[in-house]
């Protein structure tokens, strides 16, 4: 169900995005403080002066129930399956709404946080059984999965430089350095499993190496 499969061929590059048929899907993941928002931001604009439709969404999120979820995820204490459930309740949500209908016009959906970032937080993080994640995923997502997904790869002490000076932590900003730790060594377990889709971005760059590592790293990825 990977979308565009066969539409632009294997080695061209996905900065043509725009003359795609199917939509792009790409997601950004990396513990709380690796840059995610930073450089989405500048990704989208970038997409959008070549005359992409750019959507910009994020997860949990991206609908008005999953943004409603969304706060209590962030707030309200809950056991880690209870948060694996409300996550993916958000994440079908927002596939239906948003995610699916865009690129099914040919938009690129750029998408802050998805799947791989449960796998990280309620299976890594929380320690939640990664098969119970597996199923959902598949009952979920119907096989929908990300195009690229881009990994801001830091250490959790520089995260938690970078977050402490920005701003007020939320419930899973609050975790300490071993849970993000496992956080971490999860993305790298999902990084592993699917080379093809993972793009790891050292993240401990300055802001300039860390946007031209993203937009070199896009333009050499093939589209399939
Ligand atoms: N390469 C960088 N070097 C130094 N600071 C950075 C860099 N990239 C981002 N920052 C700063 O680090 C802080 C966290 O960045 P940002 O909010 O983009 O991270 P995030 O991955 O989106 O975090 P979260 O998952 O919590 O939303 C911000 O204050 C941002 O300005
Ligand atoms: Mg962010």
């Amino acid at each position: 169900m990977t979308s565009g499969a066969g539409q632009g061929g294997a080695g061209r590059p996905a900065g043509a995005a725009a003359e795609r048929a199917g939509g792009l899907f790409i997601t950004f993941e990396g513990i709380d403080g690796a840059g995610k928002s930073t450089h989405i931001a500048a990704l989208a604009e970038r997409l959008r002066s070549q005359g992409c439709e750019v959507v910009l969404t994020r997860e949990p999120g991206g609908s008005v129930l999953a943004e409603r979820l969304r706060e209590l995820l962030l707030h309200e204490p809950m056991d880690a399956l209870t948060e694996a459930l409300l996550v993916f309740a958000a994440r079908r949500d927002h596939l239906q709404r948003s995610i699916e209908p865009a690129l099914a016009r040919g938009a690129v959906v750029i998408c802050d946080r998805f799947t791989d970032a449960t796998f990280a937080y309620q299976g890594g993080g929380r320690g939640l059984d990664q098969r119970v994640l597996v199923r959902l995923e598949a009952w979920v997502q119907q096989g929908r999965q990300p195009d690229l997904t881009f990994w801001f790869d830091l250490p959790p002490a520089v995260a938690a430089e970078r977050r402490a000076a920005s701003r007020a932590p939320d419930r899973f900003e609050r975790e300490d350095e071993a849970f993000f730790a496992r956080v971490r060594q999860a993305y790298a377990q999902r990084a592993a499993a699917a080379p093809q889709r993972f793009v790891r971005i050292d993240a401990t760059g300055t802001r300039d190496a860390v946007r031209a590592a993203v937009e070199a790293a896009l333009a050499a990825h093939p589209i399939r």
